[in-house]
């Protein structure tokens, strides 16, 4: 065996025992690099004779040729026994969130819904919704605001595009959107401006024969937009119907609930005479406050600040819900769900509440296991 033979065997037998990437690269450094042995072989090349090179060059090269190969294959070898060995032991749950910690937060306004429908669970009253694309009839004429009515004026109603024709007995449309009221006309529909047309809905659903204990929070529109307004904001509206409900009746529970969510013994109401058409007599709700290190804070009556709308139910709303009103009384209360929040937790620009700021709603936001309950405290 030539020595060039007895190298080969040599290089292909450390090649083929190399047990890891590191040592087939040790390997390749000490044959094929730069001062490596087989480089040194083919740089004899350059001083042989003619003759010589002849002979000795192609086995040169064969060599070379022959331990680049082996190694390039044990690499591979030793690689992919890398790749199994790491794939039997490595686990990956793809049911894991991605992050380990939850990233979203429960927005304000979501936060004071589940508020609001905790107190008021513990008062007795279940949560109600509507539609927020609501008919004229709900959302005006029902309530005692005619056609008319310069109330209308005042609510910035969204209509939406022309009614269509209703056909003589023809069923509402399937997206529900332009259908016929219960003349059979064509009824022109709008952005519900207000809770409030859940008040005829609840009653409705009540048959007319019990009584109705509701809170109805949710999304209400209106063509308005600064700093205290967006054209869509959320309210939230309660309606007692029962025997022999008072004025009393709605105080001692507006009292309850602002005690209940300000968290504050000492909350002091003041009911202003208003009016609304949908109520009769018609109260504005004032909530008193004091002024701490310059900033407001509710509680006291050094100062007064209007938080909602409320009243007895006017008999014509009785009626339009299809509830006797000689038989059954209520009351009723609105009031803006964005500036509740803002007045409990602080922020002063309504905007903001619907930028999708990822900066505020980390800042404002609520963790996901932040439940309001009243034993816990609804102030999470
Ligand atoms: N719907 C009224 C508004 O949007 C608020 C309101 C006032 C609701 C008095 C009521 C109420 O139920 O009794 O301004």
């Amino acid at each position: 065996m030539s020595d060039l033979e007895k190298m080969r065997a040599e290089l292909i037998g450390q090649i083929d025992a190399a047990s890891s990437p590191e040592a087939v690269e040790a390997i390749r450094v000490a044959t094929l690099g730069k001062s490596g042995s087989v480089t040194a072989l083919l740089k004899t090349l350059g001083g042989m004779s003619p003759e010589q090179r002849q002979s000795d060059g192609p086995r040169i090269h064969a060599l070379r040729e022959a331990v680049t190969e082996a190694l390039a294959a044990r690499k591979a070898v030793l690689d992919r026994a890398a790749l199994d060995a790491r794939l039997a032991a490595e686990t990956l749950d793809m049911t894991l969130p991605a992050e380990p910690l939850p990233l979203g937060t429960i927005h304000p306004v979501s936060q004071v819904m589940d508020e609001l429908a905790e107190i008021f669970a513990d008062l007795g009253f279940a949560v109600a919704t509507g539609p927020e694309i609501e008919t004229d009839w709900y959302n005006f004429t029902a309530l005692n605001i005619p056609e008319t009515h310069p109330a209308r004026a005042m609510h910035d109603t969204f209509y939406l595009e022309e009614p269509r024709a209703a056909g003589g007995g023809q069923s509402p449309p399937s997206d529900g959107v332009g259908f016929a009221d219960a003349a059979g006309r064509a009824e022109r529909m709008v952005l519900r401006t207000h809770t409030s047309p859940v008040q005829i809905r609840a009653m409705q659903a009540a048959g007319g024969d019990k009584p109705v204990y509701i809170i109805a929070p949710g999304r209400t529109y209106r063509s308005d937009s600064d700093a205290t307004h967006t054209p869509m904001f959320h309210q939230v509206e309660g309606l007692v119907i029962d025997k022999g409900i008072t004025l009393g009746h709605l105080k001692w529970t507006l009292e309850t609930f602002l005690k209940a969510y300000f968290e504050r013994d000492d909350i002091v109401l003041r009911l202003r005479p208003s009016y609304f058409p949908f109520t009769e007599p018609s109260a504005e709700v004032d909530v008193g406050y004091t002024i701490q290190n310059g900033k407001r804070v509710i509680g006291g009556s050094d100062h007064w600040m209007e938080v909602l709308g409320s009243g007895m139910v006017h008999r014509k709303v009785i009626e339009a819900g299809g509830f006797d009103p000689d038989l059954w009384q209520g009351f009723a209360f609105g009031c803006g769900i964005d500036r509740l929040a803002m007045l409990k937790y602080g922020m002063d620009d309504l905007r903001a509440f619907f930028d999708g700021d990822i900066r505020w709603l980390r800042h404002y936001g609520f963790g996901v296991l932040d439940v309001p309950t009243l034993s816990g405290g609804v102030g999470a």
